[in-house]
């Protein structure tokens, strides 16, 4: 008997549940008729997250939800706007969206911002035809089925993204309309890389187009606040590069951005703002994979230090390191903690990197060359800083220098010249550059030598004048003297 009353009560409270859930979403008499007459709007709303808040279609499309009379409840006079077009329909979004108050109505906190971000995006400027905005709120998120945007169903969700952008970025009639300079193989290349790769197969954490973009608020690329532009960048990337946490599954070092920061190049881009000096992307490239090969880090690195990467080419140690799938230039630099480079480097001591390949007794030549070239580079370095101590004494005696001062500075370009010209690896073409860079040091000592030489005669010539023309005085005055008492 008991067990009766309780199924009984149970069955009554779920009734009216489920009669009161019903009577909610049916009370839109918009949308039933629409659903009886098989309309796909309709169908597609049934799963829409509005229609779960129970927004009407009468709410973007004016009407009377209340009347299942189809004239009455379409009528210009009950409001009813038909379909609307163009800013009409991100005008319709935003009475919502842009309106803190509204939102509140429905319980929701999220953000209100999208708007005001859009208009000031590059999406948000004029189309072709001149009435209206590149893109609305429904280009990105559809006008009927929208659910939540970490829905996986969602066109913003990251796996959907890439397709949802590349509607038009990868439609070249229509980019060709507003800017025929732009590429148009972003998608293409993305799906080349690691994080397209690890997208297209269902991975939502690798970065796409939103990581790097923005989503309402996407900046021109050229735009210094853009999340894209040099100065940027390392931030950009290090939001999931340097969180170990996000990173954990992936299981790979997560200490590119605090090293880079440390190095030569960071410290030149984000503290020296000098935009020259590369970024994350720079070396491995905005959307595509790069570099795809440890055989091609040389052509990256190349793009700004082309010298280094033609002499490494035609050196012995690119077939060497290539067979033996060593990476190129970074097996000596490294890869994000480059530093500056000084004759530390070379040689065969244990903090030179020729050391860590060739030993004493190494069968190729090597371990001779190295060896040899630190002793040339360093004789030439001693020698331009003994000249430049020299030509600065004779300048500070007041001597003429120019020359020598001038010649200084051919001593300073032919040290710098073979510090590159290490990368060839070829003991007679370094010890070329080498040579002529010792033979100006030699004639800049032999000058600024000669001036200081010239200075100390002439002071042992004053000297000596001085003495005279006193001596001539003092028979002068004596003679005078002599004259005056006669
Ligand atoms: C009794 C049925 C019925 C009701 C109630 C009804 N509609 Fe319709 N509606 C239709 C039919 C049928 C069509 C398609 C024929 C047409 O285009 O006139 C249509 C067309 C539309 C269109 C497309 C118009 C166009 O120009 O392409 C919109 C938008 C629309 N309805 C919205 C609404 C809204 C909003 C409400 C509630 C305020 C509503 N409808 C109420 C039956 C109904
Ligand atoms: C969140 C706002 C919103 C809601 C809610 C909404 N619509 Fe729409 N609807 C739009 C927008 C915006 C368009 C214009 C779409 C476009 O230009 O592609 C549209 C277009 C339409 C069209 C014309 C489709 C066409 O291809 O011409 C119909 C019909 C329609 N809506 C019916 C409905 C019905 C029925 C409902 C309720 C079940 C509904 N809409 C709810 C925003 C909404
Ligand atoms: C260029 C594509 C694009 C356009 C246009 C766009 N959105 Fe979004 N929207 C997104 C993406 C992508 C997300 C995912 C969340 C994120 O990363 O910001 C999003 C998220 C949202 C969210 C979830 C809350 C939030 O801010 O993250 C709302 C609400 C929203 N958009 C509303 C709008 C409205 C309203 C408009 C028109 C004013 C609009 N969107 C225009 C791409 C777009
Ligand atoms: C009548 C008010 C209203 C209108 C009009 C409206 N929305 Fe919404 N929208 C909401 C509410 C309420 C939510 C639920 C927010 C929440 O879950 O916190 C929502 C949710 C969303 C979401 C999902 C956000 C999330 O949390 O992931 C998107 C996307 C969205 N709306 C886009 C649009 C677009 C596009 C339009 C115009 C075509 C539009 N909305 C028109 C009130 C509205
Ligand atoms: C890993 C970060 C990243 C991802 C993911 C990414 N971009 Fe980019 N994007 C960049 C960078 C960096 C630039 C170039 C900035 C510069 O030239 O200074 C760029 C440039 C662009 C440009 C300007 C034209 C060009 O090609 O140089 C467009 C348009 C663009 N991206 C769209 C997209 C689209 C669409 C997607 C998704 C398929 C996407 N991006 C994914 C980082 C990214
Ligand atoms: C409706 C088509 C359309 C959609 C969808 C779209 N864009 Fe655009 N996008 C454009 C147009 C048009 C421009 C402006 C080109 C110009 O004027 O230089 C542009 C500009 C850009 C730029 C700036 C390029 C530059 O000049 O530096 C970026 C970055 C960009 N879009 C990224 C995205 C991303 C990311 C998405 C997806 C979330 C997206 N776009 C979706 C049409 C679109
Ligand atoms: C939204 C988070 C996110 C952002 C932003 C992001 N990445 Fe990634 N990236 C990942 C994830 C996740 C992987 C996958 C790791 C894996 O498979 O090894 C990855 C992989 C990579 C890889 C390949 C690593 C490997 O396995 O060899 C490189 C290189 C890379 N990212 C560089 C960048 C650069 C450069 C930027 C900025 C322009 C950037 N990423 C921005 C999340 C991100
Ligand atoms: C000067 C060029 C250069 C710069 C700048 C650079 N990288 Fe790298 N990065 C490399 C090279 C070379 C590799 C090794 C690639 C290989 O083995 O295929 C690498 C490897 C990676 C990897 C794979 C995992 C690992 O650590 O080996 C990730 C992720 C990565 N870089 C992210 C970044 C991020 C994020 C930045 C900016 C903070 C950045 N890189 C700046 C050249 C660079
Ligand atoms: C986008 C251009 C660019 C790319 C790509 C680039 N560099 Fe650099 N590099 C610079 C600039 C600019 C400096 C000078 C920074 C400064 O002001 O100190 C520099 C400095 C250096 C130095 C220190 C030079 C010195 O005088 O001691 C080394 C070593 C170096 N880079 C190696 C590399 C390697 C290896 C790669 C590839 C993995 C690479 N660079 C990629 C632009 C670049
Ligand atoms: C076998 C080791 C090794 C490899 C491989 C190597 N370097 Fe070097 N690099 C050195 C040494 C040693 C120096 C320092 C020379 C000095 O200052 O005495 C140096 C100096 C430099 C400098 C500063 C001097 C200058 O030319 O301005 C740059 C830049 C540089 N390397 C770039 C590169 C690039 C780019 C590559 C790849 C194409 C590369 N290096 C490959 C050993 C190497
Ligand atoms: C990562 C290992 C590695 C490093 C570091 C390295 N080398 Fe090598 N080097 C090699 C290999 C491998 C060969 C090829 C040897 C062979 O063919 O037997 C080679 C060949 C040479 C040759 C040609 C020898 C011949 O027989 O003609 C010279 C010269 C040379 N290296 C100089 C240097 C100098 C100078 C440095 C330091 C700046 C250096 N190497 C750093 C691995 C390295």
């Amino acid at each position: 008997m008991k067990k009766k009353i309780i199924i009984l009560t149970l069955f009554f409270f779920s009734a009216l549940l489920f009669g009161q859930k019903k009577n909610e979403a049916s009370s839109d008499q918009c949308f039933i008729c629409h659903e009886s007459v098989g309309s796909t709007e309709a169908d597609l709303y049934k799963k829409d997250i509005h229609f779960s808040k129970g927004i009407s279609c009468a709410d973007c499309h004016g009407g009377n939800s209340q009347t299942d009379d189809m004239d009455k409840a379409m009528s210009k006079a009950a409001g009813y706007k038909g379909v609307p077009k163009g800013n009409a329909i991100t005008q319709s979004c935003i009475r919502c969206h842009a309106n803190p108050a509204m939102m509140k109505k429905y319980g929701s906190k999220i953000p209100t911002n999208q708007y005001a971000n859009l208009k000031n995006s590059v999406h948000g400027r004029l189309a072709i035809n001149g009435s209206e905005m590149i893109v609305q709120c429904i280009t990105c998120h559809n006008a009927h089925g929208i659910v939540a945007v970490d829905n996986p169903a969602s066109p913003v969700y990251p796996t959907n993204i890439p397709a949802t952008c590349g509607k038009c970025h990868s439609d070249p009639v229509f980019m060709r309309a507003y800017n025929p300079a732009l590429p148009v193989d972003q998608v293409q290349k993305y799906r080349t890389s690691v994080h397209g790769i690890r997208n297209a197969k269902g991975d939502p954490k690798p970065a796409q187009c939103v990581s790097c973009h923005g989503s309402h608020d996407i900046l021109s690329v050229k735009d210094p606040r853009a999340r894209v532009y040099p100065t940027n960048i390392p931030s950009t990337c290090s939001h999931c590069h340097s969180n170990a946490e996000y990173m954990k599954q992936y299981k790979i070092p997560t200490d590119q951005f605090a090293n880079y920061s440390k190095s030569v190049h960071g410290i030149a881009l984000l503290q020296k703002h000098d935009i020259s000096a590369p970024a994350c992307n720079s070396c491995h490239g905005n959307h595509g994979a790069t570099p795809p090969g440890i055989e091609s880090i040389s052509e990256v690195c190349g793009t700004c230090h082309a010298l280094n990467a033609e002499l490494f080419s035609s050196s012995p140690h690119k077939k060497a390191f290539d067979e033996r799938k060593l990476p190129e230039c970074t097996t000596c630099h490294s890869n994000h903690l480059i530093i500056t480079a000084t004759n530390k480097l070379l040689g065969v001591s244990q903090d030179a990197v020729c050391s860590k390949c060739h030993k004493p007794n190494d069968p190729s030549k090597g371990y001779m060359v190295a060896k040899e070239m630190k002793q040339m580079i360093d004789s030439l370095d001693s020698s331009e800083k003994n000249d430049s101590a020299l030509v600065h004494e004779a300048e500070q005696k007041g001597m003429e220098v120019g020359d020598a001062l001038f010649k200084l500075r051919d001593a300073h370009q032919a040290r710098l010249e073979s510090r590159t010209m290490v990368h060839s690896f070829n003991e007679a073409k370094f010890n070329e550059t080498v040579n002529k860079g010792l033979k100006v040091t030699t004639e800049v000592k032999t000058e600024a030598e000669a001036a200081i030489h010239e200075y100390y005669f002439r002071r042992i010539g004053l000297g000596i004048s001085v003495l005279i023309i006193s001596f001539l005085a003092l028979l002068l005055y004596l003679y005078i003297r002599r004259l005056e008492r006669k």
